[in-house]
């Protein structure tokens, strides 16, 4: 089965086509980052305007990248949730009045459920059951997949995703948007033992984040104790000793986490998914302890790993070939869990 995948829930307009929900024929994103970047961080109004602008362009694109016209098409996958409200809607809106228009069956995705889906879409795919860490600007959590529709929520962050935490401590350091690759440019020119950040771990057993310490931490080190964030920086603060500091503190806690939900479990497969996943250090400390503790580590392309309709087609295809429908009373729903 062909499928259309259509995904706007946060800055990223995009679809894709996916044969047989593993065969991407395209990948299209469009994002409004460029638009965001003045305001360090995604401004839900002008992220909207910039979906309502792209929607419709970018789907052309993905069907004829994909040399496929509608005829071809079994379906259309959606994302319906969670997300920028205003954002999703715009995708759910088109992808309703294609399925009404070429009467097409339509199935909603979880967002997030996408992105851990990603893991099965690489050759080879990552077997079930598995686990994973999304990590992006708008969410951090660690998930157990046991089938292609069962996915349980083992912790998340109870304040800043990690991405935001990166997005913030750069625009404390005066680095540019979005922070994680500024901070890892930076970082690369740093002593990342320079500065000694806390690792939050809560509670002993917790498989829970909390990124907000960490981030105070980087404001008191360079604009000193208790200081505003619009401070002037300290004398004699280097910038790449903070960066790489901060870095390695969030990768520590990201990896610490990621161990003890696989101890807990026993379960050998791990995927990392989100645009966090992109950063090159991470990368290194989640390999090293997949290779020492035995576990298959599973990085997805970045094209997979970041917003992107591919992942969403993949996923739905799955409910599309049993023959489910969610019809056009489909609805968008901004939480991150299910109702
Ligand atoms: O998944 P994504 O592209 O969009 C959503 O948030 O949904 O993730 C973007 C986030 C931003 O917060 C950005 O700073 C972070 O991922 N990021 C990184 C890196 N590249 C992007 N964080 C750390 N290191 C990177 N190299
Ligand atoms: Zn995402």
């Amino acid at each position: 089965m062909i499928v259309l995948g259509i995904e706007s829930s946060c800055d990223e307009t995009s679809a894709a086509v996916v044969a047989d929900g593993r065969t991407i024929l395209s990948n299209v994103v469009a994002s409004s980052i460029d638009r965001h970047a003045r305001y360090g961080g995604v401004v839900p109004e002008i992220a909207c305007r910039a979906h309502v602008e792209s929607i419709l362009p970018v789907i052309d694109q993905a069907l004829s990248e994909a040399g496929v016209t509608r005829e071809d098409l079994g379906g259309i996958a959606v994302t319906c949730g969670p997300g920028l409200i205003g954002a999703l809607l715009v995708g759910v809106a088109a992808a309703k009045s294609l399925a009404w228009s070429w009467g097409l069956p339509l199935v909603g995705v979880h967002h997030i459920e996408g992105h851990i889906h990603a893991a099965r879409m690489v050759d080879p795919p990552l077997e079930y059951p598995y686990l994973s860490l999304v990590a992006s600007g708008g969410h951090t959590a660690l998930y157990r997949s046991d089938a292609v529709d069962t996915h349980v929520v083992l912790g998340s962050t109870t304040d800043d995703a990690a991405g935001e935490a990166f997005d913030k401590v750069a625009s404390i350091l005066g680095l540019s948007y979005p922070g994680g690759p500024s901070i890892e440019r930076a970082a690369r020119e740093g002593d990342s033992t320079a500065i000694a950040f806390p690792r939050t771990l809560l509670a002993a057993d917790s498989l829970d984040f909390s990124f907000s310490g960490m981030k105070t931490a980087a404001l008191y080190a360079c604009k000193g104790q208790n200081a505003r964030r619009d401070a002037p920086m300290l004398p004699g603060v280097r910038v790449p000793d903070v960066a790489a500091s901060f870095q390695q503190a969030v990768v520590d806690v990201l990896v610490q986490k990621a161990a003890h939900a696989t101890e807990r479990f026993g379960i050998p497969r791990f995927a990392v998914v989100g645009g966090v996943a992109a950063n090159g250090r991470l990368r290194e400390c989640f390999e090293a302890w997949g290779a020492g503790a035995g576990v298959r580590v599973v990085f997805p392309p970045m094209a997979l790993c970041t917003d992107n309709a591919a992942m969403i087609a993949g996923l739905g295809e799955h409910r599309l070939a049993r023959g489910e429908s969610d019809g056009l009373s489909l609805d968008a729903d901004p939480r991150p869990i299910r109702a």
